[in-house]
């Protein structure tokens, strides 16, 4: 069918606008798949670093299925406050967590906590690790 010059003058603006529509969604789209890491400072929450509303469930998530009373691999329990608070105090804790030099890197076999669950450990610490 041979192009009318009515049809296409009619069709081209409306071509251009849904070009625009579209390439302005897919722009959406593209800041959606690339979100801003977690821990750049921006997302990362650290107010509110309590023992029992942050750490403690953070320990249990990623640490208390090896390291409790029950089943402590090598030697070593943080069920509870008291003995999170001898890891900690002995540097163990974060030596193990920041896969520091002369410790067992942990979680064991897991990845590695975020910065911000870090940075997290990290605020509670300097604030005395208090069990708040
Ligand atoms: C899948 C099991 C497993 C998980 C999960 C795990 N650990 Fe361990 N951890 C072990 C084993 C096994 C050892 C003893 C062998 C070794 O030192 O590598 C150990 C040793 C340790 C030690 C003593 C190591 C040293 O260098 O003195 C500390 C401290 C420790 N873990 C802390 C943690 C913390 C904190 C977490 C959570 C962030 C954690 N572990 C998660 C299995 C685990």
């Amino acid at each position: 069918m041979p192009v009318n010059f009515k049809t296409l003058f009619i069709s081209l603006p409306g071509f251009i606008v849904l070009s625009v529509f579209f390439s302005g969604c897919y722009y959406d789209v593209e800041q959606e798949l690339y979100p801003k890491p977690i821990d750049s400072g921006m997302n990362c929450d650290t107010s509110n670093a309590s023992f029992s509303t942050k750490i403690y469930p953070l320990i249990q998530s990623k640490c208390n299925n090896c390291h409790s009373t029950s089943i402590s691999s090598g030697g070593i329990s943080l069920e509870g406050y008291a003995n999170v608070l001898v890891s900690e105090q002995n540097g163990k804790l974060m030596g193990t967590i920041n896969h520091n030099a002369g410790f067992s890197p942990m979680p064991q076999g897991g990845a590695k906590l975020t910065d911000c669950e870090i940075a997290l450990l990290t605020t509670w610490i300097n604030a005395g690790a208090l069990n708040n």
